[in-house]
């Protein structure tokens, strides 16, 4: 049987864990929890520099090569807000979803993609690779779709005709930032680890 490379995924989040295992699944790669308690402080102004800051802070915890995503929305008429404060915009996802609408208001431009930037370093912290994976879209006027989390509801994919929260769990999973960026890191990794 072939050995799996193993990685620690930096995040305390167990749905981060299977979403990111169900993309990666044959890929000979197996992801792990951090083994101690998980809570960098994410301080930086940049999504590579939060992803940096999450990676380091898992391998020093876990002493493995870690894996870390920083993601979030960037709206391109409110300045590429909320961005890397896409998680603390306002308290709770629905409140986040209706202060995005009400900021946007009836703004022509709708334009917005989501990034996601993966940064991994080995078991002393030093940075690997890091790639970076967007997804481009429109902020519709109202929300449509219970599936997915976050900003979902709220986000039209360009070239699809729905938001991602009306997509199946599999195809959000072909097109998005983060299976986007995903995939040139495990192209990265089966290269060279
Ligand atoms: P993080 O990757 O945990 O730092 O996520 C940052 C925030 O960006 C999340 O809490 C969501 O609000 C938003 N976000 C990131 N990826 C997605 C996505 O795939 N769908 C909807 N919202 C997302």
């Amino acid at each position: 049987m072939e050995n799996k490379i193993k990685i620690v995924l930096a995040t305390g989040n167990p749905h981060k864990l299977e979403e990111i295992s169900e993309i990666t699944n044959g890929s000979g790669i197996e992801f792990v929890l951090p083994s101690g308690n998980f809570d960098p402080i994410e301080n930086g102004k940049t999504f590579e520099d939060n992803s940096v800051i999450k990676a380091k802070e898992a391998s020093k915890i876990s002493g493995g090569i870690a894996l870390a995503d920083d993601s979030g929305l960037c709206v391109e008429a409110l300045n590429g807000e909320p961005g890397i404060h896409s998680a603390r915009y306002d308290t709770t996802p629905q409140r986040r979803i209706d202060k995005l609408l009400k900021n946007l208001a009836d703004t022509a431009n709708r334009k917005a993609k989501f990034v996601c930037v993966m940064t991994l370093t080995d078991k002393d912290g030093n940075i690997l690779h890091q790639v970076k994976g967007e997804c481009h879209g429109q902020i519709a006027k109202e929300q449509f779709g219970t599936n997915g989390f976050g900003y979902d509801p709220v986000f039209l994919v360009d070239g699809y005709d729905i938001t991602m929260a009306q997509m199946s769990e599999e195809l959000k999973n072909k097109i998005s930032h983060r299976a986007n960026a995903l995939s040139k890191m495990i192209r990265f990794i089966k290269e060279n680890l």
